[in-house]
Formats: C-alpha cells, structure tokens, sequence
C-alpha cells in the first residue's frame, strides 16, 4: 500500500497516523510530512482537503432562534424607524393665532443642584402661561448622576427620587411648545423622566434634537433647529457650534438654539435669503463647582431668552431676541396690544 491509500485510508477509517503508517511500510513521522506536504499542494490548487473522519457523532439540537421570523421582524423595525426618522425631519407647529408670538428657552435646568436657581426656573415657567408666549427647554433637567458619577449625589440635599418629583412638578408648571432631553437626561434611557412627563403635558419631545416649522396663518413659515449641544467649540465665539450648524446646513433654518455649555452667546449671519440667529443658552445653574474647579471665565448672561416672532416682519425684524426675559415679555405685551 503506497502513502496516499494510506493516507485516504486514515481519513476515510478513522485511522490513527500510527496504524496509518504501518499499513504504508514508513514511519508516522514520514507519513505525516508527505501528507502536509500534499495537502498544501492541494491547498494552493484550490482542491478540497478531506477531513478526518469523526469517530463520535453528535446530534443536531433543535434551535431557538427562527431566522425567517427574525429577518421578518428586523424588516418591521427598520420600517419603523424610518417612518418615525422621516416624521422628525421638518416637524410642523400649527400656530393658530395671527401676530407676534414669544418662544421663552429654557437653558440647562439641573433643577435638582444646589447650585440652582430654583424661584428662577419657576418665574420663568409661569411666563409661559402669558398670551402667545410658549416654552421651550434645551435639556439636562435634572443632574440625574448614573454610573460613576452617581458619587455626586453625596454634594447635594436633593435625593434621585426627590429630583424626578420636582422634574415633573416643575415640567406640568409650564406651557411648553417642546422640551429636549439633554446628555443628563438621556443618561437613563428607556427610563428618561423627561420623555414621559413630556408626553403627559402633551408637549413635542425628542432626545437631543428637533428640527420644527412654525406655520403660521399669514407670513412665511420659520424653521427652529433646537439641539442640547450643537458639535464644535471656540474659545472666540461662545455660540460656535450653533453658528457652524447654520453655516454647513443644507437647508438654513432661522433660530439655531442649543445649551449644554452653560454660557450665553449669540451671533446673526445673513444665510441667503434670511437671518439665521445663533444662540447659546446657559444655565439655571449659577454655582457651578465643576467650572469653578477647571477656571471657567464667568460668561454667564442669562439663563433664558425669549425670542419674539413677528411672521409678517422683514428679514431684520423677523426675530427678535431679548436676553433679559422680563424685558423681552414687556417687549411681547407691546407688540401684542399693537396687532
Ligand atoms: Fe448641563
Ligand atoms: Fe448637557
């Protein structure tokens, strides 16, 4: 018998390289050697090598796991999302009233931090309630400390489960148009408490970001691209990234407004055929250890600001942002009792 109905004989009987060999008249190790030898051989040709034949045999268990099933519901939740992603990507607000109308944003709430200004927070959420004035808040409710961090707590009075309290009660006091869940928010997932008081006040919600068109009943439409932190940073220009949004976005909005950074700024850039308004929001939170730990400049103007709409005004008179929130619903009141 020559090595190769040796070899085929191992593989096919289940042959050890020692029985293998005897059968062959060589030795195992010369064995061995012409069948790596040959098998490379097979290898480079792109021949399939036989392998050994097993001397147990194993059942084939039932699986878990159908895959029709699973491609068929992978098919539904993709589906889903895209309806959902394609609904978020210009969301209409029917406004039903002709005339001026005020947007008060709420900056970086942290309504649990010792640091906070709490009376603040509640002033300006009552002002939601004055004609034509609607709230928006930009996220980060609470300081909802997870992980890691959930070491923080110990630096403050307020409890995790006292903070989701004064959330909601807080939350239901106002009258929003939308509400963000920002980074601190969003850190609980599923559990986000802001997702679901959002949807008992009955108010538009999304994680990060909304893209809205204010509709109205005469004047152009304005778009408002509301995110908790727009990407980007300069130590020259503290709106930088809402103004860099309003720069590289393809279809130019006219409010840029995000917070997350806990300073003010704000810049315009004529963008065409209208004005895009770049605003950084700050924060409720006034005593901020963390800024003053890392030696924050103070760049801290207002918490707030409320930006009157007029949709019948020409580009300059379009948008006009007060920094001073009492001031700027003096301006509204004004501007209302003209229409
Ligand atoms: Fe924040
Ligand atoms: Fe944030």
């Amino acid at each position: 018998m020559d090595r190769d109905e040796a070899t085929r004989m191992r593989y096919e009987q289940g042959l050890t390289w020692k029985e293998a060999a005897n059968m062959a008249g060589m030795t195992e190790s010369t064995l061995k050697s012409a069948n790596f030898r040959q098998r490379k051989k097979q290898a480079a040709q792109g021949i399939a090598v036989p392998e050994r034949q097993q001397s147990i045999e194993v059942p084939v268990l039932p699986s878990d796991v159908c895959i029709d099933e699973l491609k068929g519901r992978k098919r539904a939740e993709f589906r889903r999302k895209a309806v959902a992603a394609e609904a978020r990507k210009l969301i209409p607000i029917k406004i039903k009233h002709p005339g001026v109308l005020s947007l008060l944003f709420f900056g970086d709430l942290h309504l649990d931090d010792p640091g906070t200004d709490i009376d603040l927070c509640y002033h300006h959420a009552a002002l939601t309630h004055i004609d034509g004035v609607y709230g928006v808040s930009i996220g980060d409710h609470t300081n909802n400390w997870v992980g890691r961090l959930a070491r923080l707590y110990g630096n403050q009075s307020t409890t995790a489960a006292e903070a989701i309290v004064l959330c909601e009660d807080f939350l239901k006091s106002a009258r929003w148009a939308f509400i963000i869940s920002g980074n601190h928010d969003t850190w609980s997932g599923a559990g986000d408490i802001v997702r679901w008081v959002s949807s008992q006040a009955g108010a538009l919600h999304g994680d990060h970001q909304l893209r809205c068109q204010l509709r109205f009943p005469q004047g152009d439409p304005l778009t408002i691209v509301a995110r908790h932190n727009f990407a980007g940073n300069s130590q020259y220009s503290a709106s930088f990234g809402a103004n860099k949004a309003s720069m590289l976005d393809p279809n130019p909005a006219e409010l840029y407004v995000n917070g997350h950074t806990h300073v003010s700024g704000y810049n315009i850039r004529k963008n065409g055929k209208i004005l895009s308004h770049a605003l950084q929001l700050s924060s409720y939170k006034q005593h901020d250890t963390y800024a003053a730990e890392h030696g924050f400049q103070d760049q801290h103007v207002s918490p707030a600001v409320l930006v009157t709409i007029d949709p019948l005004a020409g580009m300059a008179g379009r948008v006009m942002v007060h920094h001073d929130v009492d001031v700027g619903v003096e301006y509204h009141k004004w501007r209302m009792g003209r229409a």
